[in-house]
């Protein structure tokens, strides 16, 4: 092909294997290979010599030799609560001391204790908090975020935190999704109705005014938000056109995923307690299953099922959940805790944090595979296969990331 008027943005070439996902959720591996992006979109992948002769890595502006490494799709992280001032560590260890996330909760900590240190907060220093967190995900391959706001819980707080939120997707090379949270828990001293009664009043018309979000999420739990108050907040959201989004099944069983499969929800995360009926409503309802690994690991808790799922045919995503709950920014280490704690293969891991977690958010179909047409966002592992992202835990297994075909990151 002539790239005349055409920008050849970049050539990897010479991988061990490009790694991409098929319309079936398949890998499809190309050995000894090589991919051409141009104008920042995929444009081909096959054996280097063909490639190479047509789309000369001298013509490119960024040109990778990836001998002896392995390419893969780059990262979405389709579930966080980047957003986040103040330290929690010290929660970590009451938690391996034996206190629960609700005692923590109910005496102050947790969440609510991030709300005071976030309401503290200058944006500026919530901005330089996220942008440096977006810095670590870039480099271990994360090319997509979803961002939850969520740590206001009052409407000028919320409010900032989305517009933080939206200065950090123009600023960063990480592709930033915004969420509103309003319904996260909640605040000290309120009724819960009251509460409710306030998100969808003033919460989200304020919101949906500055088109700031994308997605509406509720954490719908035992002892924070019910079901109905959950609907009620979901349904005020989607009156001012935002998807909705459900933290269904995580500490206790209360019925959110049916919840999301009744509003057609994008996606219903955690799942820890769902039963082979919410699977079954997930399956039938096309919610996309976000499966969070480090929050189980973190909380010590019992992992989702995520065999059970894949068996009956969904298309698990799973995310980092990052959070000072969860302080993991690391979507490889999510894939190795998907593969030794939840029974996950290797490459289910893989396309459960790309294609599917690209489902999650609502992208543009073949976001996160690498096929002909979509996005130049690519991650070059110091590594020979894909294998290693989830077999080399604990370690970053990546090297070089590419957004939009441009190195936006090198080890
Ligand atoms: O997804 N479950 C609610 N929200 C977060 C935790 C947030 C926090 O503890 O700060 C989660 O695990
Ligand atoms: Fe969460």
């Amino acid at each position: 092909m002539s790239v005349h008027n055409s920008d050849l943005t970049a050539v990897v070439h010479d991988a061990n294997e490009i790694v991409t996902i098929e319309e079936d959720g398949s890998l499809g591996i190309y050995e000894d290979a090589a991919i051409a992006v141009v104008d920042g979109k995929i444009e081909r992948i096959g054996a280097t010599g063909p490639v190479t002769r047509e789309f000369s890595p001298e013509d490119a502006t960024h040109a990778i030799d990836a001998s002896g490494k392995a390419v893969v799709p780059g990262f979405i992280d389709p579930h966080t609560h980047a957003l986040f001032a103040g330290d929690r560590s010290d929660e970590f260890e009451a938690k391996l001391q034996g206190k629960t996330y609700q005692e923590i909760l109910a005496d102050g900590g947790g969440i609510l204790r991030t709300v005071r240190a976030v309401r503290d907060a200058s944006d500026e220093e919530l901005l330089s908090n996220l942008l440096s967190h977006l810095d670590t995900m870039l480099a271990h391959g994360t090319t997509t975020v979803e961002v939850k706001s969520g740590y206001g819980l009052d409407t000028e707080t919320e409010l900032r935190m989305l517009d933080v939120i939206n200065r950090a997707d123009d600023q960063h090379a990480v592709n930033v999704v915004p969420t509103f949270m309003g319904a996260h828990a909640i605040p000290e001293g309120r009724d819960a109705d009251d509460y409710v009664d306030e998100v969808i009043e003033k919460q989200i018309p304020a919101i949906a005014e500055q088109g700031i979000a994308q997605f509406c999420d509720v954490f719908c739990e035992e002892g924070v938000f019910s079901v109905e108050q959950s609907r009620r907040v979901l349904e005020a959201g989607e009156e001012y056109g935002l998807t909705p989004k459900v933290h269904a099944e995580e500490l206790a069983h209360i019925g959110g995923t049916q919840l999301a499969a009744e509003l057609g929800a994008t996606s219903a995360d955690h799942l820890l307690h769902a039963t082979q009926g919410d699977i079954d409503v997930v399956v039938e309802s096309g919610v996309v299953p976000v499966l969070l690994p480090g929050t189980a690991f973190g909380l010590g808790a019992e992992f989702a099922d995520a065999r059970a799922f894949l068996d009956a045919g969904a298309p698990v995503a799973i995310a980092t959940d990052f959070n000072p709950n969860c302080y993991s920014q690391s979507m490889g280490f999510a894939t190795s805790l998907s593969c030794v704690e939840m029974g996950m293969t290797p490459a289910e891991s893989l396309v459960a944090g790309t294609k599917h977690a690209g489902m999650a958010l609502d992208m543009p179909d073949g976001s996160g595979t690498l096929q002909p047409g979509t996005p130049g966002d690519i991650a070059v592992l110091d590594a020979p296969s894909y294998v290693h992202v989830p077999y080399n835990f604990g370690v970053n297994a990546v090297e070089t990331v590419l957004k939009d075909g441009k190195v936006v990151h090198r080890a």
